[in-house]
């Protein structure tokens, strides 16, 4: 089993040029991602690391910095492991906005790449601010560190060196940013060169959702307007935006969470069965689903969404408002819930609620996909029978975070005289069943742009429609739905009570409200 692992995730070997060395990414997650990919076999050796960034440092004094991170990271640290990825990873101060800086970044890229024999493969990384990503692109171009045509029909997979490039989100800060953004990185790569990159495609309940849908024939059948009723997807935090309130401010949960994490559960969930496990497949079917969203009307933004601010929690954390570095009056939102609607035969009267928020109740990331109660209940004239008419709908819930489960509620005969009718939970915890362990989501990732393997990552035609569905609720058609969020809800809780309307107005609630239990 482990070879077919191992050789499904063969990468090629390449030099790791990370811009951002000196970044909180970097040390938190590339480099003990990149050390767990070496101590899983699945780092060819000749693959070697080039941190680049503006503080003057030795390859050692960085390797001493990088090392209480992967420590800290694995309990059971490996010091050879970490010697040997220590070994490959260099250090070279530039500034990579200019064009010395880049020329300095080229040389060293091909030295280090002649005495490995990488043969010109490079994988780019940008994890820097992203009002860095236009121009260190800019002069990648201008260095000439680009080989690979930029045509299509250049890309040829049997060629003798790629280049590629990993992006981190926030992919542009709306739709006009993204498009410049997707125009200036596709004058220096090929599409099929540009890796964008988002770490919920590497959780495992994720991606099981494809599984999930397509190894199966039960779901199928059912999956879709006519049998569900709507879907929630939620990604809650206990934490709050901590020491980047500025930054928040400038962002909001809309586009931290919802127009990046959340629509990409979104799109597995609903689009279509494509007709491979391919990347152009997979992409194609996820643009298609994430451009039948029906556009929300700019007067009514306020009736399709919820949105909230963390108030303070009456100790240390003032509440988000009146934390420092956020503007006066900010109406930025930590939390939201949208409510969206596709116009396609498979969804269209489905709604889909997709809602995040700081300082919540729980951490918890679930996709809940409740069904419609059956057509007829021939049970509903038992003397026995409680709720109305109504059975107890069957309801699925995919549970990405704490826990890796899937459950599935449906009615049961209680066990005894008559017909008593109860929901039953029935729960498959992946997690503890495979005991596989849980590694950093970066490292299959980076793997999977080594290998040239696009599929866990975002097309540039989908980035732009997921900008275009969200619009409406960042510009100032969402201005009604602003009003009066300051302090509108209480850390601890499960956000505003406009959320809870939100639904309500529908005669639906939210999982945690459910009083059927589940
Ligand atoms: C990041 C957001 O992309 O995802 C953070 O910028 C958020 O604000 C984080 O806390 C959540 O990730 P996860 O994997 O903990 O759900």
């Amino acid at each position: 089993m482990s070879d077919v692992i191992a050789s499904n995730h063969a990468a090629d070997p390449c030099t790791l040029v990370i811009f951002g060395a000196s970044g909180d990414l970097t040390a938190r997650k590339l480099i003990p991602a990149m050390y767990e990919m070496t101590r899983m076999g699945l780092l060819p050796d000749r693959t070697r690391i080039l941190g680049v960034a503006r503080r003057p440092k030795t390859d050692d004094a960085w390797r001493d910095e990088l090392e209480p991170w992967v420590r800290q990271h694995d309990p059971d640290f490996d010091e050879s492991t970490w010697r040997e990825l220590a070994a490959r990873t260099h250090y070279l101060p530039a500034d990579a906005t200019t064009s010395e800086g880049m020329a300095a970044v080229g040389k060293r890229v091909s030295e280090l790449d002649a005495a490995a024999g990488n043969g010109g493969n490079v994988l780019f990384f940008l994890s820097v601010a992203s009002s860095l990503y236009e121009p260190i692109v800019e002069k990648i171009d201008e260095a000439g560190l680009v080989i690979e045509g930029k045509r299509w029909c250049s890309i040829d997979p049997d060629a003798a060196s790629w280049q590629r490039i990993i992006i981190e989100k926030p992919f542009g800060n709306d739709d006009t940013s993204a498009k410049s953004l997707n125009r200036t990185l596709g004058r220096a790569f090929e599409e099929e060169s540009i890796y964008r990159i988002d770490h919920y495609l590497a959780k495992e309940i994720v991606q099981s959702l494809l599984v999930f849908r397509f190894a199966n024939i039960l779901w199928e059948p059912v999956w879709n307007q006519q049998y569900i009723d709507h879907v929630q997807i939620t990604a809650a935090e206990t934490v709050g935006v901590g020491q980047r309130t500025a930054f928040y401010d400038q962002t909001g949960a809309i586009r931290d969470m919802i127009q990046s994490h959340l629509f990409q559960i979104l799109a597995f969930v609903a689009m279509e069965p494509p007709t491979d496990y391919t990347p152009e497949h997979i992409r194609s079917e996820k643009v298609k689903v994430i451009d039948a969203l029906v556009p929300t009307p700019l007067d009514r933004v306020a009736d399709y969404c919820a949105l909230g601010q963390y108030a303070s929690d009456g100790g240390e954390d003032p509440g988000f408002a009146a934390s420092e570095g956020v503007a006066p009056g900010s109406t930025t939102e930590t939390f939201a819930a949208l409510e969206l609607q596709f116009q396609n035969w498979r969804w269209a009267g489905t709604p889909f609620y997709l809602r995040s928020g700081k300082r919540m109740a729980e951490k918890r990331t679930e996709v809940v996909v409740q069904f419609k109660p059956p057509a007829a209940n021939l049970f509903r004239k038992l003397p026995d029978f409680v709720g109305g008419d109504r059975l107890v709908p069957d309801r699925l819930v995919f549970t990405v975070a704490p826990t890796e489960r899937l459950s599935l509620r449906f009615e049961t005969k209680r066990p005894g005289l008559g017909i008593h009718i109860d929901p039953l939970e029935m729960m498959a915890d992946v997690g503890a069943t495979f005991d596989a362990p849980s590694l950093e989501a970066y490292g299959p990732l980076m793997i999977d742009a080594m290998r040239g393997d696009q599929t866990l990552f975002k097309s540039r035609t989908e980035v732009e429609s997921a900008w275009d569905a969200v619009m409406p609720f960042l510009d100032a058609s969402s201005a009604a739905a602003r009003k009066g969020i300051r302090d509108n809800y209480q850390p601890g809780s499960w956000g505003p009570d406009s959320a809870r309307e939100l639904l309500a107005r529908k005669g639906r609630c939210w999982r945690e409200d459910d009083a059927s239990g589940g």
